[in-house]
C-alpha cells in the first residue's frame, strides 16, 4: 500500500480530475464508490445551492472524495473554499495560482492539500510547502501549463522521493496508468477520459464531440479565455479541441477582445455549440470512444495490474 493510499483509503489508484462543468458530485461520487478518489470541479464563486447539491452526492460516502479549487480565484473569494471544508473532504486541490492564503486554510482544517504542478521551478516550490504535488504535464486536458509533458515531469517529481506524487495529463488506459504508477507515482489523476461518462455534467453536444475527437484533434491556446475577457493568468492556457473558433482566433490578443465577441462565445456556450465554444480536452481523448459509465471507466483503468504482472513476467 502507498502512503497516500494508506492516509486517504482509497481502493484503485485512479483520481477523477476535478473538472469545472464536468466533475460535479454525481461523477466524483461514483468514481469514489467504485474505489477511486472522486473529486469535485469548482469555477469561480458558485451559489450555496450549487455547492449543496454537489456534497449531497458524496457527504454520506464512507469512500474518500475531494474537491478542486483554481487557486488565482481563491485568491480574491476563499469563501468557496471555506464551504466546502465544512464537509469534510478528504482531499483539497489548488491549482493555477499563489496558494498561499488557501493552503494555509485548509491546512487548519486538517485536510490533505495537492496542487498541479507544471514545470521544475513549481514542483521546487511545492517541495518547500507541506503540499502534495500532482506532476501534470502540458497534454493534459483543461487549463494549465504547456512546459512539460507528463514523462519528464514525473520522473523529475518522483526523484526526490520525499513526498507522494500523482501523476496526470494524457492518462487514458490501464496501460497509461501502469506506465506511471511504474515511474513512481501513486496513483494517477485522470480527467479527459471521464468527460463524456454518464455522471458528467458536460452537455451532450460536448460529450459527443469528445468521442468523436481523436489525439491530433486538440490544440494549447488562450484564445477562449480571452474571447471571455475570463482572469486566468497568462501561463495558463488551455487544451481543448480544436474547432472553428480556435482555428480562426488561434493567437487572440487580448486588445481583439471585443464585447461582441464576448457575446458571441457565450451565446456558443449556452447553446453548447461544440464548433465555437471551448471543449476542453486533453490528448487522451483519443481513448473516450463510446458512452460508459464512470464505475466502467474505473473498472477498465484497474486492468493496469495484469499489465504491471505481465511486464514484470515478461523482464523477469
Ligand atoms: C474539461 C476540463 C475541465 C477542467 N477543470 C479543472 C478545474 O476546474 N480545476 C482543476 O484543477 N483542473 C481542471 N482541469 C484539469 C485537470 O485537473 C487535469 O489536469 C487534466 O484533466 C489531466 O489531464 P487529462 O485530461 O489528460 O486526464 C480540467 C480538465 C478538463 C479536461
Amino acid at each position: 500500500m502507498s502512503d497516500l493510499q494508506h492516509l486517504l483509503g482509497y481502493r484503485e489508484p485512479i483520481f477523477n480530475a476535478p473538472m469545472a462543468g464536468a466533475a460535479g458530485g454525481a461523477l466524483a461520487a461514483a468514481v469514489s464508490q467504485a474505489g477511486g478518489v472522486g473529486m469535485i470541479g469548482v469555477s469561480g464563486s458558485p451559489k450555496t445551492e450549487w455547492i449543496k447539491e454537489q456534497v449531497g452526492h458524496v457527504a454520506d460516502l464512507e469512500t474518500p472524495w475531494g474537491v478542486g479549487f483554481m487557486a488565482w480565484s481563491l485568491e480574491a473569494d476563499l469563501s468557496p473554499l471555506e464551504s466546502f471544508l465544512e464537509f469534510s473532504p478528504s482531499l483539497v486541490s489548488l491549482s493555477f495560482g499563489d496558494v498561499t492564503r488557501s493552503a494555509a486554510l485548509a491546512h487548519e482544517a486538517g485536510v490533505l492539500t495537492a496542487m498541479q504542478i507544471g514545470n521544475a521551478a513549481e514542483l521546487e516550490r511545492a517541495m518547500e510547502d507541506d503540499i502534495d504535488i500532482i506532476a501534470r504535464g502540458g497534454e493534459g486536458g483543461g487549463h494549465g501549463r504547456n512546459e512539460s509533458a507528463t514523462p519528464p515531469l514525473l520522473q523529475l517529481a518522483t526523484a526526490q522521493h520525499t513526498k507522494p506524487v500523482v501523476a496526470a495529463g494524457g492518462i487514458g488506459t490501464a496501460h497509461g496508468v501502469a506506465a506511471a504508477l511504474t515511474a513512481g507515482a501513486q496513483a494517477a489523476w485522470v480527467g479527459t477520459r471521464f468527460l463524456s461518462a454518464s455522471e458528467s455534467l458536460g452537455h451532450e453536444n460536448f460529450k459527443s464531440a469528445v468521442r468523436q475527437a481523436g489525439m491530433d484533434d486538440t490544440t494549447y491556446t488562450r484564445a477562449f479565455d480571452i474571447a471571455q475577457q475570463l482572469a486566468w493568468p497568462a501561463e495558463f492556457g488551455g487544451r481543448a479541441l480544436r474547432n472553428e473558433f480556435s482555428e480562426t482566433h488561434e493567437d487572440l490578443d487580448s486588445w481583439e477582445a471585443t464585447p461582441e465577441l464576448r457575446d458571441e462565445m457565450l451565446q456558443a456556450r449556452a447553446e453548447a455549440r461544440a464548433n465555437m465554444a471551448p471543449v476542453y480536452a486533453g490528448q487522451a481523448v483519443q481513448f473516450v470512444q463510446a458512452p460508459q459509465t464512470a464505475a466502467e471507466v474505473v473498472t477498465e483503468l484497474a486492468g493496469f495490474r495484469q499489465i504491471l504482472r505481465d511486464t514484470a513476467s515478461r523482464f523477469a
